[in-house]
């Protein structure tokens, strides 16, 4: 093949090329090829140096023009190209509807704090309980006095009470507040199921915090006896841990709320001998209970003869963690997106 005809030759495989490179991608290959430094065209300039004298003065204006024709309508090309892709780029952009979502993708998950207080109260209410809910900013009334902790009580000091500006308000330190925000209602009998923060002054670490939640619960009716707080404990606690053989262990214990008053344990429910959870006794400690004191009937003029009633308050935080083997509370309450990630929306 003569020089001339190898000119020709590569000048019609180039606008080949160029005419079918319909993306950034095609035309960067098309350069590559002929005209980037190894490029065909780029290395048959150099043979022109070889050339004897009289070639050289025919085909270097040949290869001249092919140089400069071919970059110029790469160049050219590469306009049109760039230009042709902003519009079509415009143009989804103009049918791009922000309104359609794709449903799995985009999907988020549910606070272990939400999954867990929507399957506590589904439990409720299946057992015709209400979902009940106070103030998180409350008198000294609701807190203390009117469950039996007057002003001079040493039970106050194991409430680390935050105080606010306001005299006589504080950030409540139990949920049991709940209570006498439902009594004085008065509306009887009542069932009623809470779930809500409480404050407490506290050094933090990986299990305490100044803020965690409890679940309250309370039924008054006539007859309401220790019997009836076993049976509703029994029924929502294995119902939450969806175990069959769970045991309640209640243990004599002191609120001032609550005569008699306990202390409840449940068997562990992710071992049949011990683990860590546990700590190896078998048994988990949930929270207070007992049969609601005269006293506190008395101060929601509710008359202690004629009614009665039990509360328990269990320590929801401790109750997520334990679920979900969550090991430091301040996952939960400062929310990190790789850790809510895990919950998914179901319980
Ligand atoms: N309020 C108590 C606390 O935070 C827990 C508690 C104990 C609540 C006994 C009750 C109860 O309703 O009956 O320590």
């Amino acid at each position: 093949m003569s020089i001339q005809e190898k000119i020709a030759h590569l000048e019609r495989e180039f606008f080949e090329q160029l005419a079918t490179a319909t993306s950034l991608e095609d035309l960067e290959q098309c350069r590559l090829t002929f005209l980037s430094r190894n490029g065909t065209i780029t290395q048959l300039m150099t043979i022109l140096k070889e050339l004897p004298d009289q070639e050289k003065r025919i085909v270097g204006p040949l290869l001249n023009q092919l140089k400069k024709t071919t970059e110029q309508a790469f160049l050219q090309r590469q306009t049109e190209l760039k230009a042709m892709l902003a519009r079509a780029d415009q143009e989804r952009m103009r049918t791009f509807d922000v309104t359609a979502y794709r449903f799995h993708e985009l999907q988020g998950s549910l606070h272990p704090y939400t999954l867990t207080i929507e399957h506590i109260e589904n439990i409720f209410m299946s057992m015709g309980f209400i979902i009940a809910d106070g103030p998180e900013v409350e008198t000294d009334w609701y807190n203390f006095e009117a469950l039996n902790i007057p002003a001079d009580h040493p039970a106050r000091d194991m409430h680390d009470t935050f105080w606010i500006d306001v005299p006589g308000m504080l950030l409540r330190t139990h949920t049991s507040t709940v209570q006498i925000h439902m009594m004085e209602q008065g509306k009887l009998p009542i069932a009623m199921v809470n779930s809500g923060r409480v404050y407490r002054h506290e050094a933090t670490d990986a299990s305490h915090d100044i803020m965690f939640m409890q679940t309250e619960g309370m039924m008054i009716d006539t007859n309401i006896s220790i019997a009836n707080l076993r049976a509703v404990l029994q029924e929502w606690l294995t119902n939450l841990f969806d175990t069959k053989n769970l045991n309640l262990r209640l243990r004599p214990s002191y609120f001032p709320f609550v005569e008699p008053g306990f202390e409840v344990d449940i068997s562990c429910p992710f071992c049949k001998d011990g683990c860590s959870v546990c700590k190896r006794s078998r048994w988990i400690e949930m929270g207070g209970t007992g049969l609601i004191h005269p006293n506190v009937l008395r101060a929601c003029k509710i008359d202690p003869n004629k009614y009665s009633g039990f509360a328990f308050g269990f320590g929801l935080t401790r109750l997520v963690m334990l679920k979900y083997g969550i090991t430091d509370i301040r996952l939960l309450h400062s929310a990190p997106i790789p850790f809510l990630q895990q919950f998914g929306h179901q319980y």
